[in-house]
């Protein structure tokens, strides 16, 4: 096949409904010139992280409907709204390992082209940092102080899987997810750079360490730990054999 052929094919013209629509003269100038690229590889990498941005962008901009829509306590707009963000996130996370058909060698060339660039100045990833405890006191204020219910309650003492309930339980799959996409970038690190590399020592670990612990929504995580505590105290200690008379 004739490479410059394609290449001078593939952004198209812009001119067509479909591409005036959707801006794909500007989408797919987004990246280098074909011409530019360090290697095979760069296409990718840039494309996923772009794609990363535009998924962040799209969580960032349903939470803040969420959190008008919590402020409601329109439960069902909040339910749809919520698997759309996780659907998002997932999607997040299912597109990392597309970087692990890069080798480490191929890696370290496009990283020369970085210079001080790294994920933490991502927007979306900054943004989506700063809005949970905006998310969390609208929960607390419009779906439990407002009846005098406490997280406590919804889940153990006067549990009856109620709206508070399941729209904890959204909070919570949001959180576990953002968790989840903290952990498989950090075994993407492992897989390309390793994170035992001298580069990485110090600083970079520890922080991606420390957000691997970092929780959003921490009391949705305690109330477990708390009845589990309550439910046996000897739970995990002892246990009866189920063979036991
Ligand atoms: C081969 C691919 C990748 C490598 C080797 C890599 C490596 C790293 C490293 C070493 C850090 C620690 C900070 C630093 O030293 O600069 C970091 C942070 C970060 N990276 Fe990546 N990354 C990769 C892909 C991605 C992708 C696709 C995203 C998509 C959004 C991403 C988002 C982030 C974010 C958000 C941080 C900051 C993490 C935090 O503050 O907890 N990275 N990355």
């Amino acid at each position: 096949m004739d490479r410059e052929h394609f290449y001078s094919i593939m952004n198209g013209e812009g001119t067509l409904d479909y591409e005036i629509y959707l801006n794909t003269k500007k989408l797919l100038a987004c990246q280098k010139e074909f011409h530019e690229f360090c290697n095979k590889d760069e296409l990718q990498f840039q494309i996923v992280h772009q794609i990363e941005e535009l998924w962040m962008k799209l969580i960032g901009y349903t939470l803040l409907d969420i959190d008008e829509y919590l402020q409601q306590e329109n439960t069902n707009r909040v339910l749809t709204l919520f698997r759309r963000a996780h659907l998002a996130l997932k999607l997040m996370i299912d597109q990392l390992p597309l970087l692990e058909t890069m080798s480490p060698k191929e890696y370290q060339e496009i990283r020369a082209g970085l210079g001080n660039g790294s994920g933490q100045e991502s927007p979306g990833f900054r943004t989506l940092l700063r809005m949970h405890p905006h998310i969390w006191n609208s929960f607390k204020t419009c779906y439990l102080d407002r009846h005098g219910l406490t997280v406590e309650k919804i889940y153990a003492t006067e549990y009856n899987h109620s709206d508070a309930y399941v729209v904890a339980e959204a909070l919570a799959e949001f959180d576990e997810l953002f968790q989840k996409f903290r952990y498989h970038h950090l075994q993407l690190i492992h897989r390309t750079i390793g994170l035992g590399a001298k580069s990485l020592k110090g600083r970079s670990v520890e922080m991606l360490n420390e957000g691997l612990r970092t929780v959003f929504f921490p009391d949705l995580w305690q109330i477990r730990n708390k009845m589990t505590d309550e439910w046996g105290g000897q739970y995990g200690v002892v246990r009866d054999s189920l063979g036991h008379d």
